[in-house]
């Protein structure tokens, strides 16, 4: 048993739409999280750089005695998950688009996968997908502009809907069923992409999954909780709090903002 928290980062807010499903399956866990804000959008950083990001919010959550750390961004796993495994003794758990899923599960043969360039350029994505889609047409998109407005929680505004439009309508075109969320901050829109792309087209994030797979490796290395006082949940921000406070507006947990320096 270990009763030190889980560690979760992100390059902002998305991530947390991962937290929230971790939480749902792992009740007994007290969970740290930090959204770097300050330096979203990393899909538009060198590799070099994101490792780099990647190290100082690894090194943060270590310091404050985290057990196992999720990697709640799919940019920053594709492009530096290798790195910290190799460089830190704890867990590590990352978030890979679901490609698998969608490719085995699709009947016209066409999925759409909407991620930051800085996904779909790693060599992490292009394995996935040549591993597990090879026999179907993949249409990618970069989201380029999302990640800015859903942090400056402008998640219902003219812009986001106009980029969301711009880039989801062509994929129709393809007869995509399934279309799969590369970035953990895209589960924020699935009202307004469904606005866009309907409703029989089946949209994939990854949230669930990474929930069963964290509580897989921990039962796995005997390091589930047994707490049984009220958890604690901090989240730590080095922006302003409002945004990161709002999104969970929804959350009934016992949860903490603070601004961060860092
Ligand atoms: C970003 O910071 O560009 C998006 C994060 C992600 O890929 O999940």
């Amino acid at each position: 048993m270990n009763n030190q928290p889980i560690g979760l980062f992100d390059s902002g807010i998305g991530g947390t739409s991962i937290w929230k499903e971790v939480v749902k399956l792992l009740p007994n866990e007290n969970t740290i999280y930090l959204a770097d804000s300050k330096n979203a959008p990393y899909g538009e950083k060198t590799t070099e750089e994101i490792i780099e990001l990647c190290i100082k919010n690894t090194e943060f959550l270590i310091s404050k005695g985290c057990k196992l750390i999720i990697v709640a961004c799919n940019t920053a796993t594709t492009n530096a998950i290798d790195y910290l495994r190799n460089h830190y003794s704890i867990p590590f758990i990352g978030i890979e688009p679901a490609i698998k899923p969608a490719a085995l599960y699709s009947k016209t043969g066409a999925i759409g996968i909407l991620a930051t360039k800085g996904t779909l350029s790693s060599k992490l994505f292009e394995k996935t997908t040549r591993e597990y889609a090879k026999n179907i047409i993949t249409i990618e998109q970069d989201g380029e502009g999302l990640v800015p407005l859903i942090e400056a929680g402008k998640l219902n505004s003219a812009a986001l809907n106009q980029l969301l439009s711009k880039y989801l309508k062509p994929m129709l075109q393809f007869n995509i069923d399934h279309l799969v969320l590369g970035c953990t901050h895209y589960p924020y829109l699935i009202p307004q992409i469904t606005e866009i792309i309907g409703s029989t087209v089946n949209i994939i994030d990854s949230g669930e999954a990474v929930a069963k797979q964290t509580k897989a490796i921990l039962e796995k290395n005997n390091m589930l909780s047994n707490n049984q006082n009220i958890n604690i949940h901090q989240f730590y921000t080095n922006t302003q709090t409002e945004v990161l406070s709002t999104i969970l507006s929804d959350v009934s947990l016992n949860f903490k903002v603070d601004k961060l320096d860092f």
